[in-house]
């Protein structure tokens, strides 16, 4: 009789099972292939529903169906931590209480590790916490190239190098997607400098455009497989780049073949029909500047609002735009929002402040490590039992540097500052003084600081550090606006209030200096031959404090290297070597004169060497590199060969090594940079350990973009592999020629 009832039961429960499943809409069944569901959920939606989908609802999220149960999605800055809620429809914050995060490090210092892994790493722990506060969209990473250092957003990138960002680039990506929440690989492109960034129209030769600012965007969507891409504010070749048919239509999504939304930036359309025609797909934060201004307009109102439906009703422009681009947003929430099979995240956790310190320690740059005497030893790293005294000097010692900086201001649950951290280590041997003082701004002037005041800040750190063992500054740029901040560019490439002055000062009573440089940003350093220890700190976000003390303590072996380089002059760098058309132009249009000389490769090629050089920085032990060896003289076109380097730590400290491959075309039709990244492996080696690193050349590695033929080319003849331990430190050199 049991045995009866239970058959019964299950005979019910299997055909209630059947026929839900009969009933389910193709779109609902998470087991249907997604571009059968995107069909199916399009072919259910009115024309008044699909336009709906193409632009916001409030400042941060757009709508979904709700007639169909498909959800809206929620968009959140990125790209340093997921930013604190901002109300429905005004640029203020909400004050909600359970909105604090962890800030990880600026992106700039992500790509001074070198390190891919620990890009993914970062990706996935800030894709956990987006997550976890229930965003569908993390507006981030950015890759676009740094062109000079006067940019206020070259905090926010991936620095000078194209093959750098690119593969840096990807594990981010794949990291956060992988918990179903989209990354917006930004601002594509040519968005590199905040003056008039939202009208500046930006003119350049197609070879710059493929050679040097396209490809970590491209790695971004066919290696990253990004899910969104965010158009920048600026115009390209006098169309806004959020509507624009060259960049969007033909490159991102026919030669690229990009399935993801573009998002404008936050303002970014212009223009209804173009935003409908030129590969807009979602329009945001529209007659606003981004980040404060309101306007009276709804979001009706927007471009791809009524005035769309309108011209798709008319006939002026065709339904398969709509179709397109509500096809494209579907695709997405099915991958975001409306995936049921995502994990749920987390915040704040203790695994996340661990990844958010160890980007910090690999990312911080040892640029300079002198004895003070000539038979002193090196300052670094700081040996706690030689000082009673320590001076700490510097507002960034204290300052949140999670605040400010524009879209990507941060609310950490715990931000750890260099004094604090410093204090932990060494205990009551550390004072403290400001130095300088620099108040508080994002989008406007700064309350200049009385010279009284300044007199007497520096006044009160010189006194102190008369009477001290050692000096350890923490000073830099900050975020504030013209500093390292959106909406507006430095003004000047020394550093900012009086800071010269008062280290000049300093090292007058007390040569015995270690300074930390806090910025996102090369900055120039007069007095650089009499400081002995300099490290690169960049922003590190709620680890801040921890990551510097560890490797000023020598408790971590610091291995970041220059993401970008730092010229001697500001005028020392191409973009701004060519004047005022090159940048920042004349408000309405620029030129890119350095064409692909950027960074180090008009450094090398035009034998202006940089005070820092792309790919630099320095360890605690030193590594010695053997001869490179090629695997083949001969290169046959299809081939690949291999470069072998052994790399030995001679010294006395467990260390890591960023090892570079850099190619060299000795003889081309167009002319080429000295010298171009093409790989780099880091090495972990103990004291004595040596490991051999092998580098994989590919025809890939030896083309340039040929203009004339608007393709990638690679010309037979002398090529040379360098290997090295910065752009302008090579090791070893290797020839080899490539025969077709
Ligand atoms: C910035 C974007 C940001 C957006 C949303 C804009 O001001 O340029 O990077 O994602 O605002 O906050």
């Amino acid at each position: 009789m049991k045995k009866k009832i239970l058959t019964a039961a299950c005979a019910f429960f299997a055909l209630t099972a059947l026929s839900t499943q009969a009933q389910t809409p193709i779109y609902l069944d998470k087991n249907q292939p997604i571009e059968l569901r995107v069909q199916d959920a399009l072919s259910r939606m009115t024309l008044e529903e699909k336009v709906a989908m193409t632009h916001a609802q409030s400042k941060f999220s757009s709508p979904g169906v709700p007639r169909l149960g498909i959800p809206e999605l929620w968009w959140s800055d990125g790209p340093h931590g997921v930013r604190a809620e901002i109300e429905w429809n005004s640029w203020g914050y909400a004050n909600w209480t359970n909105d604090s995060i962890t800030a990880f490090p600026a992106l700039t210092c992500l790509a001074a590790t070198w390190n891919p892994e620990l890009s993914y790493a970062y990706g996935n722990a800030i894709g956990a916490e987006a997550r976890y506060r229930k965003k569908d969209v993390l507006l981030g990473p950015g890759v676009n190239m740094y062109r000079h250092p006067l940019n206020g957003r070259n905090f926010e990138y991936m620095g000078e190098d194209p093959y750098l960002a690119s593969i840096m680039v990807v594990p981010y990506i794949k990291g956060v997607q992988e918990n179903g929440v989209a990354t917006s690989t930004k601002h594509y492109v040519l968005n590199d400098q905040e003056l008039w960034r939202g009208h500046i129209n930006v003119e350049l030769s197609d070879r710059a455009l493929h050679e040097i600012y396209l490809p970590p965007f491209k790695a971004a969507v066919v290696d990253g497989g990004c899910w969104t891409i965010m158009g920048a504010y600026n115009k390209v070749r006098g169309q806004h780049a959020c509507h624009n048919e060259f960049l969007l239509n033909k490159i991102l999504k026919d030669d690229w073949a990009f399935d993801g939304v573009v998002v404008t930036d936050w303002g970014g359309a212009h223009d209804t029909k173009e935003a409908a025609l030129y590969g807009l797909d979602v329009e945001m934060g529209s007659f606003t500047n981004g980040l404060t201004s309101e306007s009276e307009f709804g979001y009706n109102n927007y471009y791809l609002g009524d005035g769309y439906l309108e011209m798709l009703r008319s006939g002026e422009v065709p339904m398969s735009t709509v179709d397109d681009k509500a096809s494209r947003i579907l695709r997405l929430i099915f991958r975001t929002s409306m995936n049921i099979d995502r994990p749920w995240g987390s915040q704040a956790t203790a695994e996340h402040a661990a990844v958010a310190r160890t980007v910090g320690e690999e990312g911080i740059v040892l640029l300079k490590n002198s004895p003070v005497t000539k038979k002193g030893t090196p300052l670094l790293p700081i040996d706690g039992s030689k000082y009673n005294k320590i001076l700490v000097v510097g507002e960034n010692a204290t300052r949140s540097l999670t605040q400010g900086g524009g879209s990507s201001e941060l609310k950490p649950k715990e931000e750890v500052s260099p004094l604090a951290a410093l204090k932990a280590v060494y205990g009551n041997k550390i004072s403290y003084a400001p130095g300088y003082k620099a108040g508080r701004s994002m989008y406007g002037n700064v309350e200049p600081i009385s010279p009284a005041v300044e007199d007497a800040l520096r006044a009160e750190a010189v006194a102190m550090a008369q009477d001290v063992d050692l000096i350890i500054y923490v000073g830099g740029l900050n975020k504030n606006h013209e500093q390292d901040c959106e909406a507006g560019d430095r003004i000047t490439y020394g550093l900012p209030f009086s800071q010269n002055q008062l280290i000049e000062e300093l090292l007058a009573v007390n040569p015995n200096m270690v300074m930390s440089l806090l910025s996102g940003n090369a900055v120039e350093m007069p007095w650089v031959d009499r400081v002995p220890a300099i490290v690169q700190t960049w922003y590190l976000g709620s680890q801040a404090g921890n990551a510097l003390a560890n490797v000023l303590t020598g408790e971590v072996n610091p291995s970041g290297k220059l993401p970008f380089s730092f010229p001697k002059r500001l005028e020392d760098n191409g973009a701004i070597h060519y004047g005022q058309m090159s940048y920042p132009g004349d408000s309405i249009n620029q030129t890119y004169l350095e064409d692909i000389l950027v960074g180090y490769r008009w450094h090398d090629t035009k034998k202006i060497p940089a005070l820092y050089p792309f790919g630099y920085g320095l360890s605690y032990t030193t590594f010695e590199y053997g001869k490179p060896q090629i695997s083949s003289k001969k290169l046959l076109e299809g081939e690949t060969a291999t470069v072998q380097v052994k790399v030995k730590n001679t010294g006395k400290v467990a260390g890591k090594e960023v090892v570079q491959l850099y190619i060299s075309d000795k003889k081309s039709s167009l002319p080429r940079p000295t010298k171009e990244l093409k790989g780099f492996q880091k090495v972990d080696l103990q004291p004595g350990e040596e490991k051999e690193v092998t580098f994989t050349i590919t025809p890939a590695e030896l083309c340039y973009y040929n203009d004339a033929l608007s393709q990638w080319v690679a010309e037979p003849g002398e090529f040379e592999a360098m290997i090295g331990a910065s752009s302008a430190d090579i090791k070893g050199k290797t020839q080899f020629e490539l025969v077709f």
